[in-house]
């Protein structure tokens, strides 16, 4: 399985220090490149300063096992008044099994713009939208 057509935001090959109890990645290592994907997916949109407000639908469907190249593909969901929300795929290249992808995660991350005083702001400009 791979999502054709795209490139992924990030792609990294996950080490020993990533790893749980279990020996497989560790499920908040998984999630702070989340982040940092859906945050580059969201540069494309506005180059307004934003914040991480809310992770949904977190789901680890299969784990990752140290030295999978791990690709993170990023697509716009919705843009609303102040928020704009991030889908992420994240699928796994066996070092096992080269040429051999599972889909290992899928979020879904909602940034909002701020401004100096940390306030939420329009992500587009209202009079410009
Ligand atoms: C981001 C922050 C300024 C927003 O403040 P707030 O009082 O929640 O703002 P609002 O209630 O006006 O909501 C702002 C937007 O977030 C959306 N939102 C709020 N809670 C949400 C949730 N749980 N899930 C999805 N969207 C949510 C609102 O619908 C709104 O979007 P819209 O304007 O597009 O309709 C504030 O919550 C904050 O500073 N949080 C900490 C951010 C942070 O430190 N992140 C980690 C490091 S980056």
């Amino acid at each position: 399985m791979t999502t054709p057509g795209t490139d992924p935001a990030i792609r990294v090959v996950l080490m020993p220090k990533d790893t749980n109890a279990h020996g497989t990645i560790f499920g908040g290592v998984i999630l702070s490149h989340i982040d940092i994907a859906a945050a580059i997916e969201v540069r494309k949109h506005t180059a307004k300063k934003i914040v991480t407000k809310a992770m949904h639908e977190v789901v680890f469907v299969a784990p990752v096992f140290v030295g999978d190249i791990v690709s993170f593909y990023t697509s716009l969901v919705r843009t609303g008044r102040t928020s704009i929300t991030v889908k992420v795929i994240v699928e796994a290249e066996r070092v096992s099994h080269p040429y051999e992808y599972a889909r290992v995660t899928e979020a879904e991350v909602v940034y909002v713009a701020i401004d100096d005083n940390r306030k939420p702001i329009p992500i587009r400009d209202e009079a410009n939208p």
